[in-house]
């Protein structure tokens, strides 16, 4: 089998553990594996990792194929070796017909891609123009996917916002000021629900729950006569509210009791060297993939759930939406006391 693997949309930490664990699974088990760079941009260039050349099965010896030795090294790296992108171009039939003629061109019978939705719906656009099979891994730092206990990324961003948070609070501390700070998730609070529960925050604003910002001020009031004297609120960029900017203007145009600050965590929750568990995550997913594609699978995301790896259609993947679990969110109300 030549297998052709690819990370695409945003990066997150842990998908070069991932690559390595599909390269070095596949040649384990004597298949051959090309790095497509750049996603589906990458595809449809013909932009594959120059890794040092192995024996080939001769259908094609000018495409260029991983060795063991091309994933040396990178297991603790954030970021993608293959890099990555959002291809435009790939989301037309033309170019999905294109990418499909391509793959056959190089020979390649089956595909890994790893990244979240976007790609995971690539992959589903291509198996109808292209016969061979694809498992993907979820690598995104949203864990916004369904039939994964957690996407390959997550633990690692989260950890990266708790440090964050953790010095912020510092000088909110110091000054007795609010901040408002802004994590990731544009359909998904599972960053600013974790990263609140693990920093102590007073609040977790996130889009699966309404927000009412009278409401929020009122406890932030509230938690003043308590005797609290500075206020640590977690706001996804896509909670209802517009993002944490949106509210701090939503909030002065109110009776909020502290001075306010506004940070943005941004891309930085993007980067990094991948956690323990991202890496264990990785590796077992990467691995799992190759193993499905051995077994005949298809059309299939791999993922863990309660300790066990698990195949999900693509489609159910993101169709059900994961959903935040209310005690955790109980569990925050109860401990910002
Ligand atoms: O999907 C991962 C993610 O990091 C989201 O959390 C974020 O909204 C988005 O990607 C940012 O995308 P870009 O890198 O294109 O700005």
């Amino acid at each position: 089998m030549r297998i052709g693997v690819f990370t695409s949309g945003g990066d997150a930490p842990g998908m070069n553990a991932c690559v390595r664990a599909v390269v070095r699974s596949a040649l384990a088990q004597g298949h051959e594996v090309v790095g497509i760079r750049r996603g589906y941009a990458g595809l449809l260039e013909r932009d594959f990792h120059r890794g040092m050349r192995t024996e080939s099965d001769g259908r094609d010896p000018e495409t260029p194929l991983l060795t063991a030795r091309s994933v040396s090294n990178v297991l603790q790296h954030g970021g993608t070796m293959l890099r990555t992108s959002r291809s435009q171009r790939f989301m037309t039939d033309e170019g999905q017909r294109e990418a499909a003629a391509i793959l056959s061109e190089h020979g390649i019978d089956v595909l890994v891609p790893i990244g979240g939705d976007g790609t995971f719906r690539g992959a589903v656009a291509l198996a109808r123009c292209w016969d061979g099979r694809i498992i993907g891994c979820p690598g995104t730092i949203d864990n916004d996917l369904s039939g994964t206990d957690y996407t390959i990324g997550f633990d690692t961003a989260v950890n990266t916002a708790v440090e964050a948070i953790d010095k912020i609070r510092d000088t909110a501390d110091a000054t007795e000021r609010m901040f408002l700070i802004e994590v990731m998730g544009r359909h998904s609070g599972y960053i600013a629900l974790d990263s609140a529960l693990a920093a102590g925050a007073e609040e977790a604003l996130m889009p699966e729950t309404p927000t009412d910002v009278d409401a929020l001020v009122k406890r932030l009031v509230a938690g003043k006569e308590r005797g609290k004297t500075s206020s640590m609120v977690i706001v996804a960029e896509g909670d209802p509210c517009g993002g944490a900017e949106a509210l701090h203007q939503a909030i002065k145009a109110r009776q909020c009791p502290y001075e306010t600050r506004v940070l943005i965590l941004g891309h930085l929750q993007r980067g990094g060297s991948p956690t323990v568990r991202d890496r264990i995550l990785a590796s077992r997913l990467g691995a799992f993939a190759v193993d499905a594609l051995v077994a005949g699978e298809t059309g299939m995301m791999a993922g863990e759930v309660a300790g066990e790896v698990v195949l999900t259609p693509f489609e159910k993947t993101w169709s059900e939406h994961k959903p935040i679990t209310p005690d955790w969110i109980r569990l925050l109300e109860i401990l910002a006391r």
